[in-house]
């Protein structure tokens, strides 16, 4: 295991995006809608709403995916009730093939005043589909495969306060 990003550049990054979408919802008049995809997403999303100054909400949403099945691409949306039309935004802590987010961000289109996408991670080089990132975070090069800060293997070492490079064990 390798840490890629000490929890000291994660903070660095997180206040950064921060302060990127404080300077851009500041005129807002209601709250922004802040819609975590969980699991992975819930480290970042309760750091990065302590960075925000504007109005917020927060909401849930958990993407099941089946990238490793015969319906790849697939995703069922438990959205739960966001009950909230207004400005969203959905924070991710990676987007990899993109169909997590471009389901997400389609999803939401239909129904609010406008929704945006913010990750800590992208990893370009695995995407299918296009998906267009608001606020990024760390653009990862190459193709590894990372864990901690939320990030799992086997829904371990999310409580890692680092992203580190991960070598699953051979099976
Ligand atoms: C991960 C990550 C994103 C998604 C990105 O979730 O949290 O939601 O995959 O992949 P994509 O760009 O290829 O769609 P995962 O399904 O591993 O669940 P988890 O967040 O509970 O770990």
């Amino acid at each position: 295991m390798k840490i890629i990003y000490p929890a000291t550049a994660i903070t660095q990054e997180v206040a950064r995006l921060g302060q990127e979408i404080n300077r851009d919802y500041a005129e807002i008049t209601e709250p922004l809608l802040l819609v975590v995809v969980l699991q992975g997403a819930m480290i970042f999303a309760a750091d990065l709403m302590r960075t925000l100054t504007i109005p917020c909400t927060l909401a849930c949403v958990r993407a099941s995916s089946y990238r490793q099945s015969t319906s790849a691409g697939e995703l069922v949306l438990d959205l739960g009730d966001p009950a909230d039309h207004g400005d969203i935004l959905i924070i991710e802590d990676i987007v990899d093939t993109g169909q997590t987010a471009q389901a997400l961000l389609n999803h939401f289109r239909t129904e609010a005043r406008s929704v945006h996408l913010c990750t800590l991670l992208d990893k370009p080089k695995r995407r299918k589909v296009e998906v267009l990132i608001t606020y990024c975070g760390f653009v990862l090069a190459g193709d590894p495969f990372v864990i901690g800060y939320g990030l799992d293997y086997h829904e371990r070492y999310r409580e890692l306060p680092y992203i580190a490079d991960f070598t699953p064990p051979a099976s």
